[in-house]
This record gives structure tokens, sequence and C-alpha cells, in this order.
């Protein structure tokens, strides 16, 4: 096998964001720009020269070609062994499960997420390393500053692999092994989670499933889960072929994009009782019961609140951990249970270190996203169990549980919104303006709002104390509502500006509103205090989640 060194000419715009280098799949057809991306993750993950390596993505349009590509770098790049996923599929959160099971030095996963797919959609590539949870941002700098400078890149001048079997080749020194991508996964859930009781309920007839996996990666996970060892009803699952585009939606659990879930949900007398949905790479999710939505920032909540009650997490929970944007909801359970909540910047890659130093045991996001010590990435599949588990334990509906939680530790109304594709100027510049009236905020009144607090978050990791600075824009209230203003990190047109609002009701007579409705002079504060509409020239928001 001969390798071949390339010529190529450095890009400027490789900075990878809040989950990995993300752009059209029209940027990552042109000359080079897979392949120099791909030639710094090695240049920077040294241990991958001898080192075994997990490689899979979620199906979307190049995944394939993507992954051919790579198999032939890591050739040239002395890697010892790649594990990749039949048909390139590997969910997220099965590559940090392989990563960590077989000890691997990392992982690359080819993902946008939820992004749409397609030739005119979105691809991404991201390093996990070899705890399976994302590369650190000191590590993507890195990967960063090689891509602007790199001259040349090695490359196996090899025939593409047979993705459509499991086997075992070589490609010169190097072995490739073709894996089922679910059943290491699979055994892990079943491992945490008790699947006899949750099978039992479905056999009797009291609980019933619709999970929509929105024509992305979980659709085989799914599958073999819900279909093959729980044995849920007949139509359990929707949209569960992955397909290269998607079906042409867009893969993100949210009552805008799993319509056809919702419409199920609502269907009167013949409804299943319980609803899920996942995204892209399987990461998030979207738990749903009977025209009844949960926000995911009280599913965290509840999660917390009852973990004990499930075989995996039975000894209880030592720690839990929220991005600050997330609603402040988990908070109420970590003082009811004396032990400590974490906030940290929006993005996974932050709960890593508290994960591994067994600070915590549970960590999610508002973003749809949530998972625990098990791996290292937010797990979807792994969430719609624990909610089943629970269920099962409980022998309650989705509501009832999640009604019963508001009334124990108070309800947290809870709205994002979103401004896309503004000028990245007048983005910049809308912030900027916050940062700098940050201070003078505190103490003033708008309507019967009282600011106690308003700075630009700033994060010192406990344990290796680095500090990520600049986070977002978080105005504190003195009846514990709060304002958060961020820009997204992970878009690829222009820029989005997220605003998250909420407001904290302990009355259960007040736990009845409608969350937008019962947010309404919060979000008009929010609109005054950053002059959103004048800036950004926009009546509403994009989208209100
Ligand atoms: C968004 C979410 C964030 C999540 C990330 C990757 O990032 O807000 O919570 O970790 O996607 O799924 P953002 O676009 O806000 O930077
Ligand atoms: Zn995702």
């Amino acid at each position: 096998m001969k390798i071949e060194t390339i010529s190529t000419n450095s890009y400027a715009d490789q900075k990878p964001g809040t989950s990995g280098l993300r752009k059209k799949v029209s940027v990552f057809q042109k000359p080079h720009y897979l392949e120099n991306f791909v030639q710094s993750i090695f240049n920077i993950a040294t241990e991958l020269n001898n080192g075994v390596l997990v490689l899979g993505g979620d199906g979307r349009y190049y995944n394939q070609t993507a992954i051919q590509v790579i198999l032939k770098i890591a050739a040239a790049n002395n890697v010892k062994h790649v594990m990749v996923g039949q048909d390139g599929i590997l969910s997220t959160p099965a590559v940090s499960c392989l990563i960590r099971k077989y000890q691997t030095a990392g992982g690359i996963i080819l993902s946008a997420s939820h992004n749409p797919g397609g030739p005119t959609g979105d691809f991404g590539i991201k390093f996990n390393i070899a705890n399976g949870g994302p590369a650190p941002t000191t590590f993507t700098d890195a990967v960063y500053e090689d891509s602007k400078t790199i001259k040349q890149y090695t490359i196996a001048n090899a025939e593409d692999i047979d993705l459509s079997q499991q086997h075992t080749c070589h490609m010169g020194k190097m072995k490739i092994s073709v894996i089922d991508p679910v059943a290491d996964y699979a055994d892990l859930m079943e491992e945490l989670f008790d699947f006899k009781k949750i099978k039992s309920l479905f056999a009797s007839g009291l609980l019933t499933m619709c999970f929509d996996a929105m024509h992305a990666v979980t659709g085989p996970y799914a599958k073999e889960i819900f279909e093959n060892r729980l044995s849920a009803n007949v139509n359990a699952l929707i949209n569960s072929i992955p397909k290269e585009d998607f079906g042409g939606g867009h893969p993100d659990p949210n009552l805008a994009h799993a319509k056809e879930l919702v419409a199920r949900l609502n269907a009167g007398l013949n409804a299943p009782m319980f609803g899920a949905a996942s995204d892209g790479d399987g990461d998030r999710n979207m738990i749903i019961g009977q025209k009844f939505f949960v926000n995911p920032s009280d599913s965290l909540a509840i999660m917390t609140a009852n973990a004990h009650l499930l075989p995996g997490y039975k000894q209880g929970i030592c720690g839990v951990a929220r991005s600050l944007p997330t609603s402040r909801a988990v908070d109420k359970v970590a003082d009811a249970l004396g032990i400590e909540c974490y906030e940290t910047p929006t993005g996974w890659k932050y709960f890593g270190n508290l994960l591994d130093d067994n600070r915590i045991t549970l960590c999610g996001e508002e973003s749809f996203g949530s998972g625990s010590n098990h791996i290292r990435e937010k797990d979807g599949i792994w969430a719609v169990l624990f909610w089943l588990n629970l269920i099962a334990v409980k022998q309650h509906s989705v509501e009832e549980i999640t009604r019963s939680h508001w009334k124990q530790y108070g309800r947290h109304y809870y709205t994002r919104h979103d401004y896309e594709a503004i000028d990245s100027n007048v983005a910049d510049e809308l912030i900027q303006n916050m940062r700098n009236k940050a201070e003078s905020l505190a103490g003033t009144n708008y309507s019967d709002y009282e600011i106690v607090l308003c700075d630009d978050f700033s994060y010192t990791d406990p344990v290796d104390n680095s500090i990520t600075s600049q986070q977002g824009i978080r105005i504190l209230f003195k009846d514990e509502s709060r304002i958060v203003f961020r820009l997204s990190g992970t878009g690829t047109e222009g820029a989005t500006l997220r605003v998250y609002i909420e407001r904290y009701v302990t009355n259960p007579e007040q736990h009845n509103l409608d969350t937008q409705a019962a947010l309404a002079p919060l979000i008009q504060i929010a609109d005054e205090v950053a002059e959103i509409k004048t800036r950004c020239q926009r009546e509403t928001p994009d989208v209100i989640t």
C-alpha cells in the first residue's frame, strides 16, 4: 500500500464550535477541506499514532464518503485499528460507549447533530477523547491553529472498504473492524435499567409508547431496544429508517419538528401513553405525554429527584450539573438532596471533568440533552429508557409525574427565543452593549421586577481550574426570575441570538398557566434591556421553544 503526501492550501475557517466543526456539505466538498481538518486532528491527537480509533456518523449525506477518506488518512497516520459502525452508522452516545468499553484512544463522529442534512444541508466532524467525551477547548483550539497553517496531509492509496457488512480487514498494516453499531450500547442500557419491569408493563398493555427516530441515527437502536429487547407495543416506532436527508425533515426533537409524534400523542382515546424523539446523532431527547410536554430542564430535575429508584442509580447521585441557560429547576432538587449543583457554560464538553472526577452523576441542558456518568455524551435513548423505567416504577403518567414534581419543588416556567441568521456584527454589538451596562443594571427596576445581578458568565472548572469567560449575559431578579442572552456556537449562517427566560412559581394554583403568558412581562423586559427588536430589526423570534 502506497502512502501519498499531498500538498494543500490551508483554510481560515476551520474553527470548531460548541460541538465540532460544522459547515454546509458544499464547504466540506471544497478541495482538501475534509482532508486538511482530519490531518489536523491527527497532528494534534498524537495518541492515535499506534492507537485504536472509533469511527462512525449519523448516516447523513456525505457520511460514507467521509468515512472512506478518514480511513485512508488514518492508515497513513499509523493508526493501529479502526472500529467503524456498519453502514457508517454510530450514534454519538454509542461512540462514547465504545471508546470507554474498548479503551480506545478516541473517536471521530461525523454529524451536524440536529441540523438538516442532504446535499444542501449541513455536515460536521467532531473528535472525542479517551474518556469518551468531546475534546476540550484546548484540543479544538490546537486543531484550529494547525488547520490555519497546514501544508500537507498523508493518505493511503487504497481501495474503499465494504461498510455494508460486519467483517474485519486490513488497509496496509491498519486493522479495520466493521462492527454492529448497536449491540454494545444496548447491553449498557440493559445494565442501567430494569428491562424486565418495563417489558412486563408493555406486555400487560398498561404502557404504550411511540418513539420518533426522525429518519436519523437512532432508528436501528430503537428497533433493537424497544422492539426486540422490550417487546413494546406495535407501531411503537415511527420514522425509524435512517435516511441521508432525514426524509427532508429537520431532525431536532422538539414540538415544532416532531409533528407526527405530537399528533399521535394528542390523538385522544387511541393515543400512546408515552412519546419521545431523538435527534440526528442520537444525543438529544424530547419526552412528552398525552397532550403534555416535558420541558427538558424539568426533565433533568425530575430525573435527579428520582434516580435512586432505578437500578443503575440506586446508590443515589453524588451531584448534578446544568448549563448556564438551563432552568434552575434542578437546583431546587439538589438543595433538597443536599448535593452540589454545578453551573457550566453551554456545551457538553464542560461536564466531562465533573463526571471524571466523580463530582456529578447526572447532567443536562435545556436544549433537549441529558445524560449521566454511564458515558461522556448526552444520550437520547438513555433518557427515554430513564422515563420508561420511572413510569414502570411509579405507575403514573408523564403528566402526573411532572405535576407532582412541581407541587413538591415549585415550577420554573421557561422559554427560549431564538433570532436566527442575524447579521454577526449586529449580534456582537448587542452582546457588547449588554456587557458594557451589566454592572449598572444591578439595583434597577423594570416594572415589578428588580434586578439583583447582571454579569457575563465566566466558569472556573473546579477540577483543572481552567477559566472560560464571556459565556452569556445573565440577569437575575429578586423573585428568582432570570434572563440569559448568548450567541449560538453551532449555527452555520450569520449569528443566532438565544434569549432564555424563566420564572419560579411555588403556588400550585399557579401551575396551569400558558408558558408564554406566564413569562410575558419578562419577555418584554428582555427586549427592552437588550434592544432586540430595534437592533435585530425583528418583530418576533424565529423559533420559540
Ligand atoms: C446548542 C445548544 C447546546 C448544545 C449544542 C450541541 O448549542 O444550545 O446546549 O450543547 O447545541 O447540541 P448553541 O447553538 O446554543 O451554541
Ligand atoms: Zn445531537
